[in-house]
């Protein structure tokens, strides 16, 4: 099997590095996943499985690519990232870090304070540390629970987890892997060929095009294909509802799939962008999306999940589509040559079903900046604060003459079965007052009738819209700045 118009012939075969040794696999089941690889072909049993999921963090092992001539430790959950996805990095797992005798700095740290009880989550906590120890800045307790939060420990209580990253993580990564990086960086470019991978036959294939133009080539041929981003959500297709996943065709190879234009106007984020290297620039948007991407997930998540499989999957629960809608944000398709951009509103036709033709694929989104007269929020509500699904997701931007909103873009994720816009408020809210709340109060009642949410395990409908509603008024106590405290840490300083 061949990428027929690419002019060169496909590699086919795997390609990474493991255990100090470059590994080639021509054989395998596009659905395997990378830890029954390990726990399976390998016999690397460091590695737990714990949910199966991408939520409790067991299974993380650091992938390592070489960036710019950089080592880039990303944490990731092996349980549901795909074996194919590893294809030109090493992967390091718990059983990578000791010298012989002698504990990586985080390992001994974690038995020193006294980090471990059963030990299940320990390889997954010690690998996410690990991936902390080569971030280049020195742990704080904030940089270490944010580190953590997908890393599930039910017994030790994360006091002294905690206590041991801040004891040995100081920002300068001294350890064996800083010591050959030189040598790790030589070996993984050269396993950077840039051809196009394809694992299998035209029934059945793991598939890496290394461009845009091979990608367009080969969906047209197999237009039943399963495009594959981070596999934060397809890997759950694998591993909760036992699919088996004939033909993957995985976007993380493509030349330039990955890239983020900074524009006066605007950011143009391609679709492979991980929501760990979108979080920056949206946060420079408005200090809400920071907040909102900093709780998107887990560390794992971010650095598998993709801003393009976040918007194509589709959810009527996910946190950027309510956040870019109000923002004005655009998404842009591309079938083989043809492309064409809609407002992302209008993607999301109705539950399970978005404006994407047969071979069609994401290939970019458009995040509008903000105008000196554009006042922006986006709040998340969910049970727990860090990897959790919202309740309710909602980003308001309106648009100001003075103290007069003059039009307002509201939307919501998790009150209908995609993600809306809230048509009725945002028509009440033209004209209205940020000094005068009573001008508010229609847009306010209108969430009522722009949205009839469902009662699920999540929240139920009564729920949901009350939730709604005061999310509003918060977004214009916020906007009009009139000092009512809003949030715990502006609860805290008024104390
Ligand atoms: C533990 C956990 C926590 C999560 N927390 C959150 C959260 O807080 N907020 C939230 O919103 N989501 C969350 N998610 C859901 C998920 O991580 C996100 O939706 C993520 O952004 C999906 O991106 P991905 O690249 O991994 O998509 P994938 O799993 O690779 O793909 C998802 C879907 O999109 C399709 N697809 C991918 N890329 C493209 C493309 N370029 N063009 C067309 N189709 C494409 C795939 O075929 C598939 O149908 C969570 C998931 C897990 C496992
Ligand atoms: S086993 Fe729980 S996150 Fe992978
Ligand atoms: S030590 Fe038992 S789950 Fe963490």
């Amino acid at each position: 099997m061949s990428f027929r118009e690419s002019g060169r012939e496909p590699r086919t075969e795997l390609t990474f590095r493991f255990r100090g040794q470059t590994r080639r696999i021509q054989g395998f089941s596009p659905s395997t996943t990378l830890l029954d690889w390990l726990r399976e072909s390998e016999r690397a049993t460091g590695t737990k499985e714990g949910c199966a999921e991408g939520d409790c963090g067991a299974c993380t092992i650091a992938l390592v690519r070489s960036r710019s001539g950089k080592l880039d430790y990303a944490p990731v959950n092996a349980c549901i990232l795909l074996l194919g996805q590893v294809d030109g990095a090493e992967i390091l797992t718990v059983e990578d870090l000791a010298e012989g005798e002698r504990l990586h700095p985080v390992q001994q740290a974690m038995v020193d304070l006294h980090g471990s009880q059963c030990g299940f989550c320990t390889p997954g906590i010690v690998m996410s540390l690990f991936a902390l120890y080569h971030d280049g800045a020195p742990a704080t307790r904030d940089s270490v629970n944010e580190a953590l939060a997908g890393n599930l420990c039910r017994c030790t209580g994360y006091r002294p987890i905690v206590d041991a990253a801040l004891s040995t993580i100081d920002g300068l990564g001294l350890d064996k892997f800083q010591a050959n990086a030189a040598e790790r960086v030589a070996a993984l470019e050269e396993l950077d060929d840039r051809r196009d991978l394809i694992v299998g036959d035209e029934a059945r294939f793991f598939a890496a095009p290394a461009s845009e133009a091979s990608l367009g080539e080969l969906y047209l041929r197999h237009p039943d294909a399963v495009l594959l981003g981070g596999a934060t959500d397809v890997g759950l297709w694998i591993t909760k509802r036992f699919m088996d996943l004939k033909k993957i065709i995985w976007l993380g190879r493509i030349a330039g799939f990955d890239a983020l234009e900074d524009r006066a106007s605007h950011l143009r984020m391609s679709a492979g962008l991980t929501l760990e290297a979108a979080t920056p620039f949206l946060a420079a948007i408005h200090p809400d999306l920071g907040i909102l991407m900093q709780r998107f997930g887990s560390a794992q998540v971010r650095a598998s999940g993709t801003v393009g499989g976040s918007i194509a999957n589709g959810s009527p629960i996910g946190d950027l589509a309510p956040a870019l809608i109000a923002l004005g944000g655009r998404v842009e398709l591309a079938k083989a040559s043809e492309t064409r951009s809609l407002a992302l509103e209008d993607f999301f036709v109705a539950y399970g079903k978005q404006d994407r033709k047969p071979s069609e694929y994401v290939s970019a989104l458009i995040a509008p900046k903000l105008a000196p007269n554009e006042a922006f929020r986006a709040f998340k509500v969910s049970k727990r604060f860090d990897e959790d699904i919202s309740a309710v997701m909602s980003a308001f931007k309106l648009t100001l003459d003075g103290r007069r909103v003059v039009s307002a873009r509201i939307a919501y994720g998790g009150m209908a079965a995609t993600p809306k816009r809230a048509a009725g408020a945002e028509a009440a809210l033209a004209g209205a007052d940020l000094d005068d709340p009573a001008s508010w109060a229609s847009a306010k009642a209108a969430i009522a009738e722009d949205f009839q949410p469902l009662t699920d395990m999540r929240a139920s409908a009564a729920y949901r819209s009350e939730v709604a509603a005061n999310l509003l008024t918060r977004a214009l106590l916020e906007i009009s700045g009139g000092g009512a405290p809003t949030r715990l840490g502006g609860l805290r300083a008024a104390e």
